[in-house]
């Protein structure tokens, strides 16, 4: 039990909340792989664990593709690897509490195959207290590294190896660009691409800024050569990745903005494109001329609501009022009358009043949403929303949030009832979870399908009519051309 922890790097919020106007940095890395290493992982097996949102799926398929470079072989059993990595996600303390449960379960690994390594990065890593408990209390994690140094992994790996060391290794910075690192995805039909990395909207809820540093968009060619090559190799559908999207290039001052990237990749011709996700705040004329003139820009759009209540949204720091937000959907509706719009909702941010949560259910009513994610908040360490004295008691933060969902499950339903008898478009993504015999994909509106037809179509854009609905899925069954 006695490996010694040596801290190569430690975060430090407030270090991550800087915003300088300094330029940022491209690097195109070249990764560097000990020999040494290679030869250890000969034969050996990495698991790997992604919770939270879609910057750590694609942080995850970067990590996934340096450890197939090394010569890792992946494995669905986490008990089975010889490295497990766990990509940990900090937006609320559920989030936080899940990679706990799994960090104390892989005890059992260490007992297993002692020279195994385990390795814990993403969002939380980036949180000065959440290191302190890891370091501390979880002696069975071998390496901590953090959202800015994914390409550090196998010199980590190796050096932990070696000198048979637990290494802590987290920047809190606002980061760069960092180019040319593998990619590995799973999935031979669907890609997600980021535009952008980290955030600078600072909702005074939200830890992402600080865990992902500041803004900093890719350049125009790189997104669009990578575009290029996944219309190539036949991928149907690609979804545009920020968490900010609509806010792309505003960092890079080469005259390059959302509408035309948007624009520029519908016109390579990919079947189907998405991009998430868009504040609000942020849309713009040209967005709404890009989507209307391009018929690949799916009929989708995820538009955060997080609160009906103007006053709300102010002591959130979100820019916007909710008879603006209402403006921009009816604005939506008027480009692209079938869009299916979904959101998210926080409920009970400190002090929220019974009058602020009824402007939620308002907004909740006017809008119809087809889909909502619904969160009761959270305190994060180190944002300002933390340090507001909240007098709300969680009992009535519940019961609101129960109010909340009824309502929202009452249009999710009238939603999927619409569908029944029509015939949809579906991009067919392999067979149903639950049954065997059924295959289930996703509608151009980002609904769910579970239909009866042939397995052969599997990757490919099909017709299905439905013939009946639940509230979060449709069914239905195949039907020709
Ligand atoms: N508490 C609850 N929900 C949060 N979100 C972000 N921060 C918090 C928090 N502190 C929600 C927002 C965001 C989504 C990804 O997570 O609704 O849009
Ligand atoms: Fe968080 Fe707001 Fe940035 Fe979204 S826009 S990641 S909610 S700070």
């Amino acid at each position: 039990m006695g490996k010694k922890t040596v801290i190569k790097a430690s975060p430090d919020l407030r270090q991550a909340a800087q915003r300088k106007r300094e330029k940022i940095e491209f690097v195109r890395e070249n990764l560097i792989i000990p020999s040494s290493l290679r030869e250890h992982a000969k034969g050996r097996k990495y698991f790997i664990r992604t919770y939270g949102c879609q910057a750590n799926v694609l942080d995850s398929q970067t990590i996934e593709g340096i450890l197939i470079e090394i010569g890792f072989a992946p494995v669905d059993d986490p008990f089975d690897a010889d490295v497990v990595i766990l990509n940990t996600c900090a937006i609320r303390e559920n989030a936080e509490d899940k990679v706990f449960g799994e960090i104390g379960s892989l005890k059992a690994l260490k007992n297993k195959n002692p020279n195994s390594i385990i390795a814990v990065c993403g969002c939380m890593t980036q949180e000065p207290h959440i290191v302190k408990i890891l370091k501390e209390t979880y002696r069975q994690v071998d390496i901590i590294f953090g959202t800015h140094n994914i390409n550090r992994l196998p010199t980590l790996i190796n050096e932990s190896l070696e000198k048979n060391q637990r290494l802590i290794e987290v920047y809190s910075k606002e980061g760069e660009v960092i180019e040319n690192l593998p990619c590995h995805r799973e999935d031979k039909y669907k890609a997600f691409v980021n535009i952008m990395y980290g955030c600078d909207k600072f909702c005074t809820y939200c830890i992402v800024p600080y865990t992902r540093g500041k803004q900093r968009s890719r350049k125009k060619e790189d997104i669009m050569k990578e575009c290029e090559e996944l219309v190539k190799q036949g991928y149907q559908e690609i979804t545009l990745v920020g968490q900010n999207v609509n806010a792309y290039a505003k960092d890079l001052d080469d005259g390059s903005t959302f509408a035309d990237l948007l624009d520029s990749v519908a016109k390579l011709g990919v079947p189907r494109l998405r991009f998430t996700t868009s504040h609000p705040w942020d849309f713009t004329e040209e967005m709404f001329k890009a989507i209307a003139n391009n018929k690949n820009i799916m009929p989708a759009i995820h538009l955060p609501l997080q609160s009906g209540s103007s006053d709300i949204l102010k002591k959130m720091g979100r820019r916007y009022s909710s008879e603006e937000y209402c403006a921009l959907v009816d604005r939506l509706r008027e480009i692209v009358p079938n869009v299916a719009i979904t959101t998210d909702i926080i409920v009970g941010f400190p002090n929220e009043s019974d009058e602020d949560f009824e402007k939620t259910l308002d907004v909740v009513k006017y809008v119809h949403y087809d889909f909502a994610f619904t969160f009761i908040y959270s305190p994060r360490i180190g944002t300002p929303a933390s340090r507001i004295e909240d007098l709300t008691p969680m009992s009535v933060k519940k019961e609101r949030f129960k109010r909340l969902v009824d309502t929202l499950a009452i249009d999710f339903k009238a939603k999927s009832d619409a569908y029944i008898g029509k015939t949809v478009s579906v991009l067919v993504d392999g067979l149903s979870k639950k049954d065997s015999n059924i295959l289930s994909g996703y509608t151009d509106t980002n609904k769910l399908v579970n239909f009866t037809g042939n397995p052969d179509h599997i990757g490919k854009i099909v017709n299905v009519k439905i013939i009946d609905a639940t509230t979060y899925y449709l069914k239905g069954e195949e039907v020709d051309g």
